[in-house]
């Protein structure tokens, strides 16, 4: 479990988190929801030990991330940033072969190169192994991304807007993956997402933030409430269940 607790961040007159408390499940997706500059990032940064709170505390399965090492870090868990920056000349194979950093410090071994191998084929990347990053689309170099974070083999994905230039069959083969990888792996799986769909019918767990401060928490079926959605965005949020599906309607 990550747990949360008292975390702000910013400064007192212009706070960006202020008192966020949350339990992320292990083993489980979990959707971090909220209007834009609610503070999701931020809040996945922090968890990445990207930057410092100003106050508060932050455990990973008991381990406290302000305290950690680097090393140890880096096989706990895997982020994917929303703002990815291309290093143009890298080809797709070796930016995934920079996800076993931690395990091969450079020298990739035959397990490596079997996790390189999976990892390539299982976010549909085989036709573009050898391209340069520059040479991607948008939705082709996310999934190289994904797929990096995927190849370091972590307890934990922590991924900020993985869904952005997707296509719908890489989008929805991308959350089938990540579902996969919770119930059959163990892994905990934290996504930033805008999509109540997916947040709703693909994640276990949904924590909502709103001007830095949570806004609800807790399993989607309980939490992911009409009333509660309306209220997060400030527009009307209707939930339907078709043939045992949950939708979110929200577009008239
Ligand atoms: N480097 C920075 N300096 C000052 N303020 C920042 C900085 N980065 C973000 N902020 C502010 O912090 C708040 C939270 O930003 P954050 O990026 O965490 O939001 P978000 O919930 O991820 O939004 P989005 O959905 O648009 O990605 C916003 O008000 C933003 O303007
Ligand atoms: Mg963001």
């Amino acid at each position: 479990m990550i747990q949360v607790s008292n975390l702000s961040y910013g400064s007192a007159a212009s706070p960006i988190l202020q008192d966020v408390s949350a339990d992320i499940p292990a083993g489980q997706v979990t959707a971090l929801i909220g209007p834009n500059g609610a503070g999701k990032s931020t809040l996945l940064k922090l968890i990445a030990r990207q930057m410092t709170p100003a106050g508060g505390s932050i455990r990973m399965d008991g381990l406290d991330l302000v305290q950690a090492v680097p090393a140890v870090l880096a096989r706990k868990m895997a982020v994917v940033a929303q703002h990815l920056s291309v290093a143009s000349r890298v080809r797709v194979r070796d930016l995934v072969g920079f996800g076993r950093w931690p395990h091969s410090a450079g020298r990739l071994g035959p397990a490596d190169h079997a996790a390189i191998a999976n990892a390539v084929e299982l976010f549909d990347l085989g036709g573009l192994q050898e391209r340069f990053l520059d040479e991607l689309s948008g939705g082709q170099r996310q999934r190289a991304f994904i797929a990096m974070a995927y190849a370091q083999d972590t307890d934990w994905l922590l991924l900020d807007e993985p869904l952005n230039n997707l296509d719908l069959n890489h989008a929805r083969n991308l959350m089938a993956q990540l579902r996969h990888l919770a119930e059959a792996q163990g892994k905990g799986i934290v996504i930033v997402v805008h999509d109540l769909n997916y947040a709703i019918s693909w994640s276990d767990h949904v924590v909502a933030l709103r001007d830095g401060q949570v806004a609800f928490q807790g399993p989607v079926a309980e939490a992911a409430t009409a009333e509660h959605l309306s209220a997060l965005y400030q527009t009307p949020v209707a939930i339907t269940r078709l043939e045992g599906q949950v939708f979110a309607q929200y577009h008239r």
